[in-house]
């Protein structure tokens, strides 16, 4: 039986990641973290000092470089050519640039051509903003995972206390806002909910709960 492709989207900080990583684990599918190459995009763009405003450069910066996803037992680490840059693409300089460069159409339409060969033949559960609506309109899970900005900015605030570093809560809750404004309102494949999608609010919800919820969704539509 060809295995199935599990979309899941939704705002900032809502627990994407962590969420689809564990349903992967679970069903010994592959997670892809669509976010991780706008990132790793975003991050050499910043290098070459590419206007993020520029969307024929850095479409032009795409075709030239390769962005690769590579899971592991600890976790996908991502490479852009040859560099590991897994730890890079989360700083905050990259954080607060990357939805610029994600709102270009010739940016998206090549990253979508990628993602879309990556989930070809099934057993993937991929992340992002725009997979149930335009990556994989096929998927045979949609999942729409979300929660209030406060909560995402407390989950995000506690996430780095526990690393150990610096947060500022009102400042992380700004900076979350703003990157949802800008990724809900991009004029090419916005953040959005699929038609088709179940909405799943975790604002209340624990992260096993939320996993539970997507593991019988899978069940209930095989
Ligand atoms: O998922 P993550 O927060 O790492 O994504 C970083 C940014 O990449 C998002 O804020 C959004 O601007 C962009 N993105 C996107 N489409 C996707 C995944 C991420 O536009 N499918």
């Amino acid at each position: 039986k060809r295995k199935s492709n599990i979309a899941i989207d939704g705002p900032a900080g809502a627990g994407k990641s962590t969420v689809a990583k564990m349903v992967a684990e679970e069903l010994s599918y592959l997670y892809i973290d669509t976010g991780a190459m706008y990132r790793a995009l975003t991050y050499c763009a910043l290098k070459r000092s590419i206007d993020p405003k520029d969307g024929r450069q850095l479409r032009e910066l795409l075709d030239k470089i390769s962005i690769i996803l590579k899971p592991t037992s600890s976790g996908t680490l991502v490479y852009v050519n040859e560099t590991e840059v897994t730890e890079e693409i989360r700083s905050s300089e990259v954080t607060n640039t990357v939805s610029i460069i994600a709102s270009h159409e010739d940016v998206r339409l090549e990253m979508v051509k990628q993602q879309q060969k990556m989930a070809e033949n099934g057993g993937t559960v991929m992340d992002g903003r725009d997979i149930g609506t335009h990556v994989l309109p096929q998927a045979e899970v949609k999942v729409f995972l979300t929660a209030s900005v406060e909560e995402r900015a407390k989950r995000r605030h506690e996430e780095n206390i526990q690393k150990g570093f610096s947060s500022d809560l009102e400042q992380l809750k700004e900076e979350i806002a703003r990157r949802d404004d800008l990724d809900s309102n991009r004029e090419f494949a916005p953040l959005q909910q699929a038609f088709d999608a179940v909405v799943i609010d975790s604002t209340h919800m624990s992260i096993p709960e939320v996993v539970e919820n997507i593991l019988h969704l899978v069940e209930e539509r095989f």
